[in-house]
């Protein structure tokens, strides 16, 4: 575990971001586990890249099984990659199959469970927009977090230049709060908390149901390695993620709750595009790859958008109440054209199982030869449990630690309550 690189700096200028920058340097404390709290969005605190798999090469690529069809009497769970070509005409088929005029970003209510499955998940992206009205998290305000939480820390990134010189920092509630306004096109801050909902029952109480995640296989996974759930994240003006798959390669959600958010998605494939970074760890309990491109698409002094802006993209706004569903594998960035509060979360399914499996199994956290031959023709959800009861001890062990490290963090910050504005 490192600590991050929060640098000592200059910062020129008279406006309210100079505050969170001194209270950072003088605060004394940020958070050192930057690679598991805010791990899709920069790339700090990674730990030294592991040997990869070297089984992954490319003897086994070329009789990779196809997308939906795991049926292969092989005494070797392969290796998989999402197969885009197959996942597209698999939806050419079966938007047949329903009356709607697709376009490129759909909203939808009333959607059909069969049709989700069919024409989105895993395949291409939609808003839904009958579920998060019925939220109690609908009704979060400023205040609301100001009057309960003011007082407790949360993760943000504040960035003053570009979106590489983003800094974490871990400040009480309240100071970012009175900031929200203060959002401008080279300074900016954001919010990016994973833990602040999970380890709060009542925030997580107001988060309702979503038909559309209820098959979730991270359930399976023991506590320990499983990923958390639920990330608070709140933006002033201006604030964005950076252009990045999420970790496993999961399915993310992302619900708005006040504001608006624009999203650059672009379809798998076109990594030569993105300048992806390889041979980054997310450190997550679980390791896993991380792909991240440097690329900021909304910063146009960066030069890598010469060669992005060759990809395939769609673009859209997200409002208040809809939730978005970012297929696996989709390269995406977020931008938050005013103040926005929003909840993301992630789901394995049906849809994805086979790519977050292979993200893990790529890692070497378990040895393919240990996993029975007659893993491929068990139900999804039995291949996953499978996985989840063959992963090693040390496995375990190590998330375990990470997971009480980052808990013990979050109570010293606690204790360690003063602050100063200027
Ligand atoms: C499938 O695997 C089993 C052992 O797991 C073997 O007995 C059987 O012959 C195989 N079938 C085919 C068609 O390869
Ligand atoms: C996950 O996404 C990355 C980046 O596009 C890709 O290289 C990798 O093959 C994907 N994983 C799977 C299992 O498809
Ligand atoms: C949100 O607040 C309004 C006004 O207090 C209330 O009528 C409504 O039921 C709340 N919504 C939810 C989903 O709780």
């Amino acid at each position: 575990m490192e600590k991050v690189r929060g640098k000592r700096k200059q910062i020129k200028g008279e406006h309210v971001m100079k505050n969170f920058l001194l209270t950072n340097i003088f605060g004394g404390w940020y958070y050192c586990l930057a690679g598991l709290l805010i791990a899709c969005f920069i790339p700090i605190a990674i730990l030294q890249p592991k040997s990869v798999d070297n089984r992954l090469d490319a003897k086994d690529e070329k009789s990779l099984p196809s997308y939906g069809s795991m049926t292969q009497n092989e005494s070797l769970f392969k290796a998989y990659s999402l197969d885009n070509n197959l996942v597209a005409r698999e939806r050419e088929e079966n938007l047949r199959k329903y009356s709607y005029k697709y376009g490129k970003i759909d909203r939808r209510s009333k959607l059909s469970l069969k049709e989700f499955y069919d024409v989105y998940d895993g395949k291409w992206p939609v808003l839904i927009t009958d579920v998060v009205p019925n939220w109690k998290a609908f009704n979060w305000t400023a205040d609301f977090f100001m009057n309960h939480y003011g007082k407790e820390r949360v993760a943000m990134k504040a960035v003053d230049g570009t979106l590489e010189k983003a800094i974490s920092l871990a400040l009480p509630f309240e100071l970012f709060i009175q900031h929200t306004k203060h959002g401008f096109a080279n300074s900016w801050t954001y919010l990016e908390d994973e833990l602040f909902i999970p380890m709060r029952p009542n925030l997580k109480r107001d988060i309702g149901s979503c038909p559309y995640m209820d098959e979730d296989f991270f359930q399976i996974f023991p506590e320990d390695v499983r990923p958390w759930n639920a990330m608070l994240l709140w933006g002033t003006a201006f604030s964005r993620s950076s252009l990045h798959i999420d970790p496993y390669n999961w399915t993310g959600t992302n619900a708005v709750i006040f504001g608006r958010k624009r999203w650059r998605l672009y379809p798998p494939g076109q990594d030569h595009l993105l300048n992806v970074i390889p041979e980054k760890f997310s450190n997550f309990p679980l390791d896993c790859r991380k792909y991240n491109s440097p690329i900021d698409t909304h910063d146009k002094t960066d030069k890598g958008n010469l060669k992005a802006s060759k990809a395939d993209v769609i673009e859209f706004d997200q409002l208040p109440g809809e939730i978005l569903f970012i297929p696996t594998g989709w390269f995406h960035q977020a931008f938050n054209v005013e103040e926005t509060l929003a909840i993301s979360s992630q789901v394995m399914n049906r849809n994805n199982y086979r790519v977050v499996l292979e993200e893990i199994l790529k890692v070497d956290t378990i040895d393919r030869k240990s996993l029975p031959p007659e893993i491929d023709s068990l139900q999804p959800e039995e291949q996953v449990k499978l996985i989840m009861d063959n992963l090693p001890q040390k496995v375990l062990e190590r998330g375990r630690q990470v997971t009480e490290d980052v808990v013990k963090q979050i109570k010293q910050t606690r204790q360690d309550s003063h602050y100063t504005l200027n």
